[in-house]
């Protein structure tokens, strides 16, 4: 999937890119994803921090339509920091949802796709085997990746039998 779906706002324009992955496709309709993909990177005006000075938004689709913010929130104590992954999922869940569609991820790295850390790969596996991972650049170019894909052959909570 390539080309330019056209929507501008804040200054992103979103693109789909297929220079990575040309057959991973959102399920989603375009203009669900252009909002996605624009909040994540609104979510990454609130990251905290100040040590890596690495921002990162995430912005997460509830199967109801309603969407969750998260940014990483570091901390002096450096392994106390969340991701912006986890900080989006721990809302969600706080809030009452569990069942979720898609997750974008924004940075501000220009000149490649940030994906998701291995530990926000499992905490999103907790409650969806099969999201949709829409990663993104400050351009608004995207691919999209499945939790099945970044986490192949994966330990969740349906294999957590007691003998
Ligand atoms: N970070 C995220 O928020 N998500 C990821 O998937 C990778 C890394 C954050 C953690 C830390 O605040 C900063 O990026 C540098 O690792």
């Amino acid at each position: 999937m390539s080309g330019n779906v056209g929507l501008q706002e804040d200054g992103v324009v979103v693109t789909p890119c297929d220079q990575l992955n040309g057959d991973t496709v959102s399920s989603l309709q375009p203009e669900v994803v252009q909002k996605l993909i624009l909040q994540s990177h609104q979510a990454k005006t609130f990251a905290h921090c100040p040590y890596s000075k690495f921002r990162v938004g995430a912005a997460l689709l509830a199967r109801d339509g309603k969407v969750y913010l998260g940014c990483n929130v570091e901390n002096a104590c450096y392994t106390l920091g969340t991701c912006a992954e986890r900080t989006a999922i721990q809302t969600a869940v706080s809030e009452g949802t569990k069942e979720f569609k898609a997750i974008a991820v924004a940075t501000d790295v220009e000149d490649e796709f940030i994906s998701p850390c291995g530990a926000c790969r499992q905490v999103i596996r907790e409650f969806a085997s099969d999201l949709e991972i829409i990663l993104t650049k400050p351009d608004g170019s995207y691919i999209v990746k499945t939790l099945q894909q970044l986490l192949p052959f994966s330990f969740g909570p349906e294999n957590l039998k007691t003998v």
